[in-house]
């Protein structure tokens, strides 16, 4: 199921029709009608244990997102936790409800050099069985054939500062096994196995305007042609989008200068993981709240700007449950959450919330 946009307009305006109830005024702003209205769409990494365990989560989930992806749940550790053992019922559930609410879902992510059980990581670098790659894809993809409308077949190849001239991350299981032509074989057997789901790279870090973010965005577009030019089934890039208020400096110019780059090598853009870590910011959260909303409104005013790019899911809704709280190198020493996403912990909306409404209104259709 392609994600294009008469698609995306239908799924996401039926919402409250499906529900049973007219378009209540609140619907009407939610980030995903508003998203739809512009042909674009909004989504949400969540988790099943969220979804299962929190009423309030789940009523903003539903309102606001027209596109869901697993957090955790469909990453090799989780899918695949021994040779013969496979565990989709995390997958499963966050499948069945967003098919029950009307919802898109993408998969994150098929070949990562992270979330990887034990087994495969002994076991590749002895035998280099590209079967450990292709029968994996084959597995996962073939059991979501026709029911997730994108993958990210391979997550942060590059990694400038491991020294390759390529700029690929060479401390990583799949380029150790097979160099880098594991990515192309990855992206063939998704495609085979999934003709209709759109194909994503999806990468780290693209967005500042600072030198190794520069060099990171040179080696994707790098890899990037030569995957198209071997005929390589890519269809589109995933820019995470993991902005850092105020330790990483962000362009307006440099970053529409990278978007203009990946389409014209005809590639879509989606912005995957967004939120934006205010470590390191000031004690009052209130001018974090206004700082992080305004970083929000430039960046995606320029991702906006580009028809290719088809729209944003943030890496969680919910301070409550953002992973820049667990994460040593973003949480706050004093404990208090991260201020990184559209919702506060009880679920009220924040500047930024406005912010990415604005974002998607500008554009007009
Ligand atoms: O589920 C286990 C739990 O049973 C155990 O008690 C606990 C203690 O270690 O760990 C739990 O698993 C954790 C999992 O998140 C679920 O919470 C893993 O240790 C932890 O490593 C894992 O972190 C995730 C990380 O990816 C690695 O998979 C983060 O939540 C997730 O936000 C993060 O997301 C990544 C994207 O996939 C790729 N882009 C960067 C982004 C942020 O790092």
């Amino acid at each position: 199921m392609r994600l294009d946009r008469r698609h995306l307009v239908r799924s996401c305006l039926t919402l409250p029709l499906l529900m049973g109830r007219s378009a209540k005024a609140e619907d009407n702003e939610s980030l995903r009608v508003r998203a739809s209205r512009h042909a674009r769409i909004y989504g949400v990494a969540v988790t099943t244990e969220q979804l299962l365990s929190d009423v309030e989560y789940r009523k903003v989930i539903v309102r606001e997102a027209g596109i869901l992806v697993a957090e955790g749940e469909t990453k090799r550790n989780v899918l695949q936790p021994q040779r013969n053992l496979f565990n989709f019922s995390g997958t499963d559930a966050i499948l069945k409800f967003a098919q029950r609410n009307a919802q898109l879902m993408r998969g994150h992510t098929l070949v990562w050099h992270r979330a990887n059980p034990k087994w495969l990581t002994e076991e590749i670098i002895t035998t280099r069985d590209e079967k450990l790659l292709t029968s994996y894809i084959n597995a996962v993809v073939g059991r979501y054939r026709g029911q997730f409308n994108s993958w990210d077949v391979v997550n942060e190849a590059i990694e400038p500062e491991d020294g390759l001239s390529s700029g690929l991350r060479e401390q990583s299981i799949w380029f150790q096994a097979f160099g880098e032509t594991y990515i192309e074989t990855a992206f063939h057997c998704a495609r085979a196995a999934d003709p209709k789901a759109q194909l994503f790279y999806n990468e780290a870090n693209l967005e500042g305007d600072v030198a190794w973010s520069e060099r990171r965005r040179r080696a994707t577009i790098k890899l990037l042609e030569r995957l198209i030019s071997k005929g390589v089934p890519i269809d589109a890039l995933g820019i995470q989008g993991h902005l850092k208020a105020y330790r990483v400096k962000y362009s307006d110019d440099v970053f529409s200068r990278f978007l203009d780059d990946v389409a014209s090598l005809g590639l879509r853009i989606l912005i995957t993981e967004f939120d934006v870590a205010d470590a390191g910011g000031p004690e009052d959260y209130v001018q974090r709240d206004a700082d992080v909303a305004s970083l929000t409104r430039r960046f995606l005013d320029v991702a906006f700007s580009k028809p290719s790019v088809i729209g944003c899911l943030s890496w969680g809704i919910s301070d409550k449950y953002s992973w820049l709280s667990r994460d040593d190198r973003y949480k706050w020493p004093d404990g208090q959450p991260s201020r990184g996403l559209p919702f506060d912990q009880e679920f009220k909306q924040k500047p930024m919330w406005d912010a990415m409404v604005s974002a998607y209104d500008k554009t007009a259709l």
